[in-house]
């Protein structure tokens, strides 16, 4: 890997004297390679859906960035994933998804079981200082939490619990019930900006009022706040409180009164989860080049087909819609102004942009690592 050089950014903790991160680190090639190994390399990643995987035998393939994944459930009921890559002359060993008491690798036909240990390989008789016994896919953690199968390639990662514990605590002790949450919509979104863009503005409500009207009428902007903790942060964004006699624009509001306040947690690096009394959207960011990157947004109910979120969902997905269509245009023209000569670093808003001043220290703090 070419050596990147990080000295030009280094935020002191004081907001009210940090810099932004230098426009370099959105756009040099280097810095996603970088970003790959030490940041999603290093963190616990969604790849798909415990639903996909509740049988033994089941099995579905999927990647982080450019490594290709499998997930399988063994026999004895275990969620176990692996590297899908054959230790023979690395073909992709599953495909898709499906049911199996074992995976086969299309190239020769190299059979492995669901733990990843090599059962057959046709031929091979006469390999010298070659063992059998010893070839095995590569394993990887993995961990269901919530509807989500999470994988971390950091064969020193500690357990999900350790960073993503408090907030399944908090989302428990509100009353929400995630692991029933079941799959009923998702969008992608491929926006042409640095996958930290994207980042950086989703973790401000600064832009509301100027980007976002629609949604600036019904929320409490006073009272709009980021909460950041090690390494996740929390927006606060209470509904308004109507004048008498007004009418509210209910396609901008989610919870009645007396229900429970949304939750919405943005986890390092590029995972948010909207968390709604009956419903849960969440929000994964991938980049898939230095100035392209994926949204997927997945929307989940606890009971498709009742309640009153239901009835509103199209309504759901068409405001969340509205809002994306506001933030990519957002972005892109970030991204552009990026690559301005005119433009290195700027500035953050002491009210405002905290959870952006956050967000920016753990990158560099993630890439500075050893
Ligand atoms: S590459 Fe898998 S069997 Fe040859
Ligand atoms: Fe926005």
């Amino acid at each position: 890997m070419a050596t990147l050089d990080l000295s030009d950014y280094n935020p002191p903790f004081d907001l009210s004297r940090a810099e932004t991160m230098p426009a370099r680190w959105y756009t040099e090639p280097g810095f996603l390679e970088l970003e790959a190994e030490k940041i999603f390399y290093k963190t616990w990643q969604p790849v798909g859906r415990v639903e996909d995987v509740m049988r033994a035998g089941d099995y579905f393939s999927c990647e982080v960035l450019d490594q290709p994944l499998v997930v399988t459930r063994n026999i004895a009921g275990d969620l176990r994933a692996f590297y899908n890559v054959c230790p023979h002359r690395a073909a992709v060993v599953a495909h898709g998804r499906g049911n199996r008491k074992s995976l086969q690798c299309k190239y020769h036909g190299w059979t492995y079981d669901l733990n990843g240990r090599l059962l057959r390989a046709p031929e091979f008789e006469g390999v010298k200082n070659w063992d059998a016994q010893a070839v095995c896919l590569q394993p990887i953690a993995v961990e269901a939490w919530g509807p989500w199968v999470f994988v971390n390639l950091d064969p020193a990662a500690a357990p999900m619990a350790t960073i993503y514990g408090d907030i399944a605590d908090e989302i428990a002790a509100a009353g929400f019930n995630l692991s029933q949450m079941r799959l009923v919509e998702r969008r992608d979104y491929l926006i042409e900006c640095n996958w930290k863009v994207y980042v950086d503005n989703y973790l401000e409500g600064y832009h509301l009022p100027i980007a976002h009207p629609g949604l600036f009428k019904e929320v409490d902007y006073d009272q709009y706040r980021v909460d950041t903790y090690r390494y996740y942060s929390k927006q606060h964004a209470p509904i308004r409180e109507l004048d008498p006699g007004e009418a509210r624009d209910r396609r901008y509001v989610r919870s009645g009164e007396g229900e429970a306040d949304a939750l919405y947690y943005w986890i390092f690096p590029n995972v948010m989860l909207n968390v709604y009394l009956d419903n849960t959207s969440i929000n994964i960011i991938i980049p898939v080049g230095q100035d392209k990157t994926l949204t997927i947004f997945e929307w989940y109910f606890e009971a498709p087909g009742t309640g009153e979120g239901w009835e509103s969902m199209q309504q759901i997905i068409a405001f969340s819609d509205e809002i994306q269509q506001e933030d990519i245009e957002l972005c892109e023209w970030v991204q552009r102004g990026l690559r301005s000569k005119a433009y290195e670093t700027g500035r953050f808003s002491v009210l405002r942009e905290n959870g952006v001043h956050h967000f920016q220290s753990l990158v560099r703090e993630f890439l500075t690592q050893a």
